[in-house]
């Protein structure tokens, strides 16, 4: 039947370790702890979108190792559809990120099967696309998949641009909305735009991004919350206030509980609003996909004030 979100994306298995701080260049650290589990940007916002209750189905690849398992499991778990998710020859996606006592994270991805998700994988399985309400893309698959996914898309393309990679004039124009934190902004726009505007304003930002091609806009931006631009103009959405234990993957719950929104109908703006109580829940506790809230838990309650537009 119609309807639904429809991943297309990538999964990884994630190699997490706990410092103290992050190391500088040539130092050796100890790690406080270390865990392994399920991530991968699509997968997880997958996860994220069906924790929440969305019917959702995952196109990817996964390799032939032992740690595809791993890789699949909190998505059988949140009962994504998985019978697009492709089985290659060689290593599954890896990410190593690491986390420090405040909270900030880094990732090095090897991207493994997840370079094998080619256009001609991705429209073998049109209809899983084309029946979708929300067809949810990112840049951990060859940038070819995801045009191509965005072509066959029926509904509406959530683009989260991350990481930032070349984009064909076509699926920018296809994005409504584009997802990108402030970082993955200002790279996108020296990418698209030549133009680096270190002064912008975030509002600004996203007027100047949506200026390139893009229907719709939303700039992540961390634990102030997150800003919209559409044909309505920009709203800006402040988040609760958390203390952060690990923001590693609050991103991608972030984009999920959007697509899940977008896919009931949802405006923009009344999605993002929810969007933003689900990243505060997932940066509460450790890990991407253990850490993301099921459709009774309870949410953080909407932050009071406004949130100024910095400037
Ligand atoms: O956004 C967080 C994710 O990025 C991790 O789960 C890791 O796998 C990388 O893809
Ligand atoms: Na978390």
């Amino acid at each position: 039947s119609a309807g639904g979100v429809c991943v297309v994306g990538s999964i990884n298995v994630d190699e997490i370790v706990v410092v103290p701080r992050h190391p500088l260049p040539g130092e050796t650290l100890l790690a406080t702890s270390s865990t392994v589990a399920p991530g991968g940007k699509g997968a997880n916002q997958a996860v994220a979108a069906a924790r929440l209750g969305a019917r959702v189905g995952m196109i990817g690849a996964v390799g032939d190792d032992g740690r595809a398992r791993t890789a699949l499991s909190l998505l059988a778990g949140a009962g994504v559809d998985l019978t697009d998710v492709v089985p290659v020859d060689g290593p599954t996606g890896i990410a190593r990120i690491t986390v420090d006592d405040v909270g900030e994270n880094t990732i090095i991805v090897v991207p493994g099967a997840n370079a094998r998700v080619d256009d001609a994988l991705v429209a073998a399985r049109s209809a899983s696309i084309a029946r979708a309400a929300v067809v949810v893309l990112q840049g951990e698959i060859p940038v070819d998949a995801s045009a191509c996914a965005a072509r066959l898309a029926t509904g509406r393309v959530l683009l989260n641009l991350a990481p930032v990679i070349g984009v064909p004039g076509d699926l920018l124009q296809a994005a409504d909305p584009l997802v990108v934190n402030e970082h993955e902004a200002r790279l996108l726009l020296a990418d698209v735009a030549g133009r680096t505007d270190p002064d912008a304003d975030d509002g600004r930002i996203a007027v100047l991004l949506q200026e390139q091609g893009a229907r719709s806009v939303v700039l992540t931006l961390g634990a102030r919350g997150a800003l919209c631009v559409d044909d309505d103009g920009v709203t800006t959405i402040a988040s609760p206030r958390v203390d952060a234990v690990d923001t590693s993957g609050a991103g991608d719950a972030f984009v999920g509980a959007l697509a899940m929104r977008l896919a009931d109908g949802d405006e923009l703006r009344t999605a993002v609003r929810f969007a933003v109580r689900v990243g505060a829940f997932a940066v509460g506790s450790a890990g991407t996909q253990p850490s993301y809230p099921w459709a009774g838990d309870e949410l953080p309650s909407a932050a009071a004030e406004n949130l100024p537009l910095r400037t």
